[in-house]
């Protein structure tokens, strides 16, 4: 009943003429893609990109937005701003979020329920810091994450998350998870989905891994049972690189 879901965060790279190079490239060499595809280009390029997706398989999407729909809060990108761009879903709660701005559960939550209010999909990214891994708390982490991200979450909105575990250790440093402890951590984020909104749910629910997915890696991550797709960093930034991925298998 789950469908894989392939995203690609470009992070703060690309002018607009480099994102539209690559979404070109992805239109076209994805429109015979079988699974679920997002791109989500820096603020800057939405629109140009936006431009390009409109009526592909490829969704539009954000990389953060401000926890308030509009007012004094110089330097900020609001939901309904993103809305006005035709920004279909929104990532947050990714770890460089978390941890080099030091965006927290609450706010994170906040974010969470606005983007769902305005009917934006979203990806939750929760995950561990090396030391947390190694003092054996990965899994207490990333169920601490998702309980407060999901926090006055409705039921009924469940179907429009989509959680990414991205252990920090393995974001951009060419180590991945093993499938095996990827998949325990997956596991574990289903468990406490399932605790939280029952098993139907928790058993619809797409959770994606991400850290160093490469199109040499993705194929056994994504055969594993509770992983259902990637968040891609690195490796979007090339369709070379990404439509592998894209199409695993
Ligand atoms: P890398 O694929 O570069 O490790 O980045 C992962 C990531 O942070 C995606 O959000």
């Amino acid at each position: 009943m789950r469908h894989y879901y392939i995203a690609g965060n470009w992070k703060m790279h690309k002018s607009r003429s480099e994102a539209a190079e690559l979404a070109r490239a992805l239109v076209s060499q994805l429109k015979d893609g079988k699974h679920k595809y997002l791109a989500a280009p820096s603020f800057t390029s939405l629109e140009t990109v936006g431009a390009i997706l409109k009526g592909t398989n490829i969704l539009l999407g954000a990389q953060n937005m401000a926890a308030e729909e509009q007012g004094a809060h110089t330097g900020e990108v609001s939901v309904l701003q993103l809305k006005d761009l035709g920004v279909q879903a929104v990532i947050l709660g990714h770890s460089e979020r978390r941890h080099t701005y030091k965006e927290d559960d609450a706010l994170i939550n906040r974010k969470v329920r606005l983007a769902l209010q305005h009917g934006l999909e979203v990806i939750l990214c929760v995950g561990e810091l090396l030391e947390e891994r190694e003092a054996g708390k990965a899994e207490a982490v990333c169920e601490a994450q998702t309980v407060k991200g999901l926090e006055g979450v409705a039921k009924e909105s469940l179907a429009r998350i989509t959680i990414a575990y991205e252990p920090v250790w393995a974001i951009g440093t060419g180590k991945t998870a093993t499938p095996e402890d990827a998949d325990a951590i997956h596991a574990h984020i289903r468990r406490v989905v399932g605790r939280l909104y029952g098993a139907d749910a928790a058993a619809a629910l797409i959770i994606q891994y991400g850290g160093s997915v490469k199109p040499d890696n993705a194929a056994q991550l994504m055969a594993k049972e509770n992983i259902d797709g990637a968040l891609v960093g690195g490796a979007a930034l090339k369709a070379d690189t990404f439509v592998p991925i894209a199409k695993f298998g």
